[in-house]
């Protein structure tokens, strides 16, 4: 293999610099001309690629974001626009791709691989932690940690008024960043799509604590069935019908998103880009490369998109124990 080339799609995630610049030297270093596409799928069908040196990405290590650019692609979807991705490919006479995403990202991938045999590398860029094949995706620890520092400042003003605060934070379907911000941030209920919460339970719960404590923190995944944070609250609020009790809904979004990795994101986006690398280099052809109790291992993208990642009920239960 002597061409490859490296792309981000969907969400951004703190920690794709890193992880683009650790393919990028990899490729060098191995002797390989390495080629990044800007907008992911969207610029491999606009023949958005461009040759890549190891000081392209000088100084990149600690940015939020992507220098590549990222999309989400919907023309990438029909057979039409993959044949042209592919066709822009084989002009730059590029023999294989390092993706940098989410599940979205590799079920395009296994179906591009599956049509035209190129071989495809990922590497598991999101912030939600949802990815089958890694105990951590890149971005996941960055967009926890920016979460935490809202959650942290919430809770001064929550205690200060006496208020209940419903803090909704990102995940898609997982619950896994409500989860850890539930556990750090010290919330008194945390809602998560993996587990089905009965509003009569939260209820008794908020009755509970009313007993001991004067403020109170509920974090909401985006996904959970129970609603939006807002739904949620109205909900609460309704059943306990108390005029002296305020209630506050505050909804984080893409702050989560943004912002310098941590050193976790850049150690696990330099050591992703640097396997998907060498993995190309040693044959393999539609799987992704992630961190699994501290070792490298490759995934086949069939079972990273369709097996799911299971969320840890002693977590839960910590959340649970804790709160008391
Ligand atoms: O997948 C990452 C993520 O931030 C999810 O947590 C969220 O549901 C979604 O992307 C938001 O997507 P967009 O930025 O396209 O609105």
């Amino acid at each position: 293999m002597k061409k490859i080339a490296v792309f981000t799609s969907g969400g951004d995630a703190p920690g794709m610099n890193a992880c683009i610049r650790a393919v990028v030297r990899t490729a060098i270093y191995h002797g390989i001309e390495v080629y990044g596409i800007n907008y992911g799928y969207e610029g491999m069908m606009k023949g958005n690629i461009k040759r890549m040196q190891s000081h392209s990405v000088s100084n990149i290590i600690q940015r939020g974001g992507t220098i590549l650019k990222s999309a989400r692609s919907e023309d990438f979807r029909s057979a039409e626009g993959r044949r042209i991705a592919y066709s822009n490919l084989q002009a730059q006479g590029i023999e294989g791709l390092v993706a940098i995403g989410g599940d979205g990202t590799f079920t395009g991938a296994k179906r591009f691989h599956e049509e035209f045999g190129i071989p495809i590398v990922g590497c598991p860029g999101t912030i939600d932690n949802d990815i089958f094949g890694t105990d951590y995706t890149i971005g996941f620890d960055t967009a926890v940690n920016t979460a935490l520092e809202a959650i942290d400042k919430i809770r001064d003003t929550a205690a200060a008024h006496d208020r209940i605060f419903f803090i909704e934070v990102m995940g898609r379907d997982s619950g896994y960043i409500a989860v850890e911000c539930g556990i750090g941030g010290g919330a008194e209920f945390v809602l998560v799509p993996e587990q089905k919460t009965e509003l009569q339970d939260l209820v008794k719960t908020f009755k509970n604590l009313r007993k001991s404590k004067s403020s109170s923190i509920i974090v909401v995944a985006e996904g959970d069935d129970a609603g939006s944070a807002d739904q949620i609250m109205g909900a609460v609020k309704a059943s306990i019908n108390d005029p002296e009790k305020e209630f506050k809904v505050t909804t984080l979004g893409h702050i989560q998103r943004g912002g310098n990795p941590t050193a976790r994101d850049r150690v696990l986006g330099s050591r992703c880009g640097m396997a998907a690398v060498e993995g190309l280099l040693q044959g393999q052809k539609r799987a992704m490369a992630g961190v699994v109790n501290g070792e490298v291992c490759y995934t086949d993208f069939h079972d990273c998109i369709t097996k799911k990642k299971v969320l840890k009920d002693d977590h839960l239960k910590l959340i649970e124990i804790l709160s008391i």
